[in-house]
């Protein structure tokens, strides 16, 4: 308990976390002539990407909506990187503006000192002094595990998918995707192309879109379109696009929610799936879809609609959360409750008393873009001001 922090003052804003908004927000600050600091738990930047996603992976939106602020993609690189190349940009994004991070810094505790005007920022090794704060730890920084009776008792692999590298791993099994998000039906396909037999377990309804429809990206077209038509229309003409390139989705398991993808999107925050050739091998049978699950069995599991199958492994597609509660003591930026922005967007970047967030908007790269640019911008005049009057007083 005696143990003694470091103590370390940082001039500009402290940044917490090295994912894609940190390093984002730190090279906007350092354009603006900002000097910031970002601090990270784990010992490299990036490590969603790095260390928690599978070997597969590549960027689900075209390369276009997924860069950072101040520097471009290799021309080389394809129309959906892969996660190595992305990984690689970063790093090269890092490097290019040197941004140095301090790694291996977790944030246990951050409170507003109102009587000295500072933020302090503990972690497991150091306390930061800070006048700005800007939280981009991201929408992703824990794994969630649902609650499902006796998961204990089951006695094969249970991992969460961000345990899962690859299909090869499960080569000849009988395999158990618990969630139709992206990364489940993704791996889902993965298993699939490897040799496993994959069975997804859906629960909720779901909009699945094609990635492409007319030579387009469904994402890019839909944003050209709502330049001109109402969200309302858009959505009725992606679901008339779909259900020409898939048929009804109903039929291969999956029932679509009463709204359409970009109101869900927007209202709910859920994030279609966009294909990448997973119902084609639900529709040849190669990938079986089963219910919810109610428990897990020593040997499987037993649905929602009393069915009960053996498995050999499960996985866990069932998403992430984001863990600011368990260290911030605030309550006007951030919910308690589930870790995001009370406001929504576009309001939801700043904070009282110095406090910004980058990275929590639902909108992946882009948004944390958006918030990167305001942030710095809303950051420098303060520091300009600031500046000025210690010129002046020397
Ligand atoms: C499988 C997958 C695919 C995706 N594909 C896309 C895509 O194609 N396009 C797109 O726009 N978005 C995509 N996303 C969304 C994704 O959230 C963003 O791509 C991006 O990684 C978010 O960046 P971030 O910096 O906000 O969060 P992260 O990348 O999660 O970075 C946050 C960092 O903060 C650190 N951290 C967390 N807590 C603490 C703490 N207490 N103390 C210190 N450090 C801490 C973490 O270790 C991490 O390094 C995808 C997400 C997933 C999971
Ligand atoms: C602090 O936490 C990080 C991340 O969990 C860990 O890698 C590091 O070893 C810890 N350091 C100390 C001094 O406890």
């Amino acid at each position: 308990m005696s143990e003694e922090l470091k103590r370390v003052w940082v001039a500009g804003p402290l940044i917490i976390g090295a994912g894609p908004s940190g390093l984002a927000a730190a090279v906007c600050l350092q354009q603006k002539g900002v000097p910031s600091l970002v601090i990270e738990r784990e010992k490299c930047i990036a490590s969603l990407w790095k260390l928690r996603t599978y070997d597969r992976l590549t960027l689900h939106l075209p390369k276009q909506f997924c860069e950072l602020p101040y520097m471009e993609f290799p021309q080389e690189f394809p129309t959906y990187p892969t996660k190595k190349q992305f990984s690689s940009y970063l790093e090269e994004y890092e490097n290019h503006f040197s941004i140095r991070p301090m790694f291996e810094e977790e944030v246990r505790l951050a409170e507003y000192d109102s009587t000295i005007g500072f933020w302090l920022v503990r972690t497991n090794k150091s306390e930061f002094v800070c006048r700005w704060l800007i939280v981009a730890t991201g929408e992703n920084s824990e794994p969630v595990t649902p609650e499902i009776a006796q998961i204990s008792n089951f006695q094969g692999r249970v991992l969460h998918t961000s345990m899962y590298k690859a299909g090869s791993d499960f080569e000849g099994e009988k395999v158990l995707v618990v969630g139709n998000g992206n990364s489940g039906m993704e791996i889902s396909l993965d298993l699939c192309n490897n040799g496993a037999q994959a069975s997804v377990s859906v629960r909720d309804t779901v909009h699945i879109l094609p990635r492409e429809m007319l030579g387009l990206s469904t994402f890019g077209l839909s944003i050209r379109l709502l330049r001109w038509l109402p969200l309302p229309l858009v959505d009725r003409f992606l679901l008339l696009c779909s259900w020409l390139i898939f048929g009804d989705t109903r039929q291969l398991g999956f029932k679509r929610p009463k709204i359409g993808p970009f109101e869900m999107k927007n209202t709910a925050g859920k994030t279609p799936v966009l294909d990448v050739g997973t119902l084609a091998k639900i529709r040849s049978g190669h990938i079986k879809v089963v219910p919810g699950l109610k428990r897990f069995t020593n040997k499987g599991a037993e649905f929602v609609d009393g069915r009960v199958e053996e498995f050999d492994s499960i996985i866990l597609a069932t998403g992430y959360r984001s863990n600011v509660p368990s260290w911030l003591k605030e309550e006007e930026l951030f919910s308690q409750k589930d870790g995001y922005p009370i406001k929504p967007f576009p309001n939801s970047w700043k904070g009282n008393n110095g406090l910004y967030s980058v990275g929590f908007t639902k909108r992946g790269l882009l948004g944390a873009s958006l918030d990167s640019r305001k942030v710095a911008e809303d950051i420098a005049q303060q520091w300009n001001v600031d500046t000025k009057h210690l010129d002046s007083a020397c």
